[in-house]
């Protein structure tokens, strides 16, 4: 944690708080605002004390406009007696920028794409009552900061600083950092809005990416996850574009190669990926780096190859299924997660049925479910025969009964191992108790000896001993 969050507030000095919600793009983006922002704001984890809030905020799935009315409308009680500014920033704001800004009472407005803009949009709206909007892409002449102080032009990766690199975490977990390698997504699956709020596809060309985990790597990282909508198709805009050339095995694989080479000494995992785009160089990588651990996120959706289909996923069932056993050449323990939607429309009993049978078939370590949720733009939500809100809830609830034994009986298996586990972060909840993860990417909790040092960052050898549905517990070896 930043040492301001401990701090008291001085009167010169100006605090900012974000509340970040959502996925690990949404992380990454509020420690890039977080930098951006500074040294003119600090963090705090105040909301009281602060001067300015960020509202990080999701749009993947139901009510996120009216997530963020409400806690607009808490945020009044707090305006009204400091002069407390305002930023609504994520997809949301990109999706409902202008009924936000004609609420009035936010300062800016600003989407995923036009993070870098926030100090000049807040001096902007400084003194006025106009909320300032900036959404969609970069226009060509934005002046970034850690760049030249003349505005100049700029081509769409130029804007694609790895900022929060550059920084100290203000978050609970310094050890494991992510760092963006491709911004927006192609895939236009029919359920889903992030090609609508995130825009295109553009990748981190790999100097940027090994600059920024050698800079996180500087300031103590002992894990990075790779971020991306599709990291699988990564680098493939730099190839069109000319400014890559690739091996046969394609850009992302050669990115992976290049990082599993560096001498340090720290894990890398990455996320997301589209099991269309998963190929065999990298599943084949597993084997031969250790640095990449035992376990990799391979969202199905469904088990049914007609909603496959009507969810434009680009692959059937069994050419998932394939996915699964190439990963797994590299041993039967890799660990499989996945995600799914659960009452996409015209979702059938016989096709939830296909679902759950995959789902009891590859035996995922965990899932995240989700009942699906129509977005706006998205040519899903105006399919015909929309299934009603308590159907989705009931398929939910199966598929998570499923899930949980399969999973206590990972975790119950794991019993009697020993593990490297890479310590993470302090319970909050319990003295002395750490938490960290096994290669296979399982959460152990971990008892600190009287007097030792905080374990955050160390690789311990851990037995072992009990096992629950949310974590394992161990002793160290
Ligand atoms: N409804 C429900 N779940 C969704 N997801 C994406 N869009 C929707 C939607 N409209 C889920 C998918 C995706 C995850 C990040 O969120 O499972 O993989
Ligand atoms: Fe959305 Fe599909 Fe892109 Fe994932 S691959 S971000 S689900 S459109």
């Amino acid at each position: 944690m930043d040492a301001a969050s401990t701090k008291k507030p001085q009167a010169t000095q100006k605090y900012v708080a974000v509340e970040t919600w959502g996925c690990q793009m949404n992380v990454i983006d509020s420690e890039n605002m977080l930098a951006v922002l500074s040294p003119e704001y600090k963090f705090t984890e105040d909301v009281d004390q602060c001067d300015l809030i960020i509202l990080n905020t999701c749009h993947i799935r139901e009510k996120a406009y009216h997530k963020v009315i409400t806690r607009l409308g808490s945020l009044r009680v707090l305006q009204k007696k400091t002069r407390l500014r305002v930023v609504v920033a994520g997809c949301v704001a990109q999706a409902e920028g202008k009924m936000l800004s004609a609420l009035g009472g936010i300062d800016v407005v600003v989407g995923p794409g036009r993070l870098v803009e926030l100090p000049q949009l807040l001096r902007k709206a400084a003194g006025t009552s106009q909320t300032q909007l900036a959404l969609g892409f970069p226009s060509s002449t934005i002046k970034a900061p850690f760049r030249s102080p003349s505005p100049k032009k700029t081509s769409p990766t130029d804007n694609l600083e790895h900022y929060a690199s550059r920084h100290v975490h203000h978050g609970k977990n310094p050890v494991s950092r992510f760092l963006t390698i491709q911004k927006g997504c192609d895939n236009f699956c029919t359920f889903c809005v992030v090609p609508h709020t995130r825009g295109k596809e553009i990748s981190y060309p790999p100097q940027k990416v090994m600059a920024g985990i050698r800079r996180y790597l500087a300031l103590g990282a002992k894990e990075i996850c790779l971020l991306g909508q599709n990291v699988n198709s990564y680098g493939l805009d730099l190839v069109r574009a000319g400014d890559l050339s690739a091996s046969e095995h394609g850009p992302f694989y050669d990115l992976l190669s290049q990082i599993c080479q560096m001498d340090e000494n720290f894990r890398l995992r990455f996320t997301t990926s589209n099991p269309h785009d998963l190929s065999r160089g990298v599943a084949q990588l597993f084997s031969q780096h250790s640095r990449l651990g035992r376990y990799y996120h391979l969202p199905v959706q469904s088990g049914s190859d007609d909603i496959l289909r009507a969810m434009k996923r680009k692959v059937t069932r069994s050419e998932y299924l394939d996915k699964v056993s190439l990963l797994k050449e590299s041993g039967d323990d890799m660990a499989i997660s996945t995600d799914i939607i659960v009452g996409f429309p015209g979702e059938t009993e016989a096709d939830f049925e296909a679902t759950c049978e995959l789902v009891r078939k590859v035996r995922f370590s965990f899932i995240y479910a989700f009942a699906y949720s129509p977005r706006k733009k998205t040519p899903a939500s105006r399919f015909a025969d929309q299934i009603p809100e308590e159907l989705k809830k009931k398929r939910l609830h199966t598929l998570f009964d499923i899930q949980q034994k399969i999973t206590l009986a990972h975790h119950q298996q794991e019993v009697g191992q020993y593990r490297e586990v890479l310590m993470l972060y302090e319970s909050k909840k319990e003295k002395d108790a750490y938490y960290g993860r096994t290669e296979h990417f399982r959460l152990v909790k971990v008892r600190q000896k009287p007097g030792e040092p905080s374990l955050a960052g160390q690789t311990i050898g851990v037995k072992i001993h009990k096992a629950s549905l949310v974590c394992l517990e161990g002793t160290r070896t």
